[in-house]
């Protein structure tokens, strides 16, 4: 199913605050405080950024703000106009450095581009941000890019309302739990977390849930898999559709189904209906439903499936319109894809370019 992924830009697509920790480290060797070790002088510095990005916002020109009133404050020399340059200097120098974009971004961005809506989600100094997205070489797989001040719940709120975003198909990918995990869990997105070493210290909170769901994952290429496999079901019958969006069963029909997946996937009422059970939300909202004809080609589905069931359907075709809807599936089939019929289903007489692999299952050739 076609999702909404929202991407953070810094420390998620690319490196960032690794500049930033290397400025401060000039920064504290220039100050050479005869008390205050690194740890302390940051302590200081934080305390300023945090103040200052509420008015100013975030970037290295603002950081090399924050560098200068610390120098100020903390400087046990008179302070002069070339120390205060050469203390902004440091903040300067991070516009000039290569953007180094994190591995596997490129290609996971572009297989997931290839199926998904992409947004770029970014604060801080709006020309700051275009000209690394411009170096990064990425800016092609997005389909809308937003550069905010604060990425806060009333920032993901607005992105939401502009874009016409259904929340439970969205996803926001990012490093900050403070700016991508936690504000937009708070509106009921869904979220990757996707921590990385070096996240500036203002930029950490403990996650808190929310309505969506939360996924957390060690590196950015591993989040392919998760977006990769989408489920699409089809009828030509509304209503099939609608029991079936519903997700109800009868118990007496879960015995085929493993312990292990019975308890992760399925829900039983607490009272009433106790020989009812359910597909639980995440699997539900996993899967697309749609209306299909099968003898109304072409059908509304991608070209490259992995696999297509499609049991105990043709029974109810004769044998011309049967060699169709196969010829149909093929095509809908990716080489080495497979296809699943019913039992009293076969291809005897049909000349398709598929292989028997097991009783009732097909290879695409
Ligand atoms: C016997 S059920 C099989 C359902 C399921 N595949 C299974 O094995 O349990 C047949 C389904 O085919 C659907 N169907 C009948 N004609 C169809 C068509 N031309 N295109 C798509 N679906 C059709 C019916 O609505 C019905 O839900």
């Amino acid at each position: 199913m076609r999702q909404f992924l929202i991407f953070d830009a810094d420390d998620t697509l690319w490196e960032n605050n690794i500049y930033f920790e290397r400025a401060f480290e000039d920064f504290v060797a220039f100050l050479d405080h005869s008390s205050m070790n690194a740890r302390e002088v940051r302590g200081v510095l934080d305390a300023l950024e945090e103040t200052n990005a509420r008015i100013h916002g975030y970037g290295s020109l603002n950081f090399g703000r924050n560098l200068r009133q610390c120098y100020q404050l903390l400087a046990e020399r008179e302070v002069r106009e070339d120390d205060l340059r050469k203390v902004m200097g440091f903040a300067e120098r991070i516009l000039e450095c290569p953007v180094e974009v994190i591995p596997g971004v490129p290609e996971t961005l572009a297989e997931l581009a290839q199926r998904h809506d992409l947004t770029l989600f970014t604060k801080g100094h709006p020309e700051e941000q275009k000209l690394k997205l411009d170096r990064s070489g990425l800016g092609g797989f997005f389909g809308h890019t937003a550069i905010v001040k604060e990425k806060d719940a009333a920032a993901y709120r607005k992105l939401v309302e502009e874009r016409g975003i259904e929340p439970e198909r969205t996803w926001m990918i990012g490093n900050s739990p403070k700016s991508d995990i936690n504000p937009a869990l708070e509106v009921g997105l869904n979220a990757v977390f996707v921590p990385h070493a070096h996240t500036w210290v203002l930029e950490k909170q403990d996650i808190r849930p929310g309505k969506g769901q939360l996924m957390v994952v060690d590196d950015f290429a591993q989040k392919v898999e998760g977006f990769r496999a989408s489920i699409l079901a089809t009828d030509i019958c509304t209503e099939v559709l609608k029991a079936a969006r519903l997700g109800i069963y009868p118990e007496s029909m879960i015995a085929p189904i493993p312990a292990e997946l019975r308890q992760r996937y399925l829900l039983r009422a607490k009272a009433g209906a106790r020989d009812r059970v359910r597909i639980v939300p995440e699997l539900r909202r996993a899967i697309g439903f749609g209306r299909i004809n099968l003898m109304e080609a072409p059908y509304a589905v991608d070209t490259d499936q992995h696999v297509i069931f499609c049991r105990n359907i043709l029974i109810y075709f004769d044998k011309p319109t049967q060699r169709k809807v196969l010829e149909q599936l093929c095509q809908y089939l990716r080489p080495g894809g497979f296809l699943f019929l019913g039992h009293s289903e076969t291809l005897t007489g049909f000349e398709l370019p598929l292989q028997l692999v097991a009783t009732t299952v097909f290879r695409r050739l």
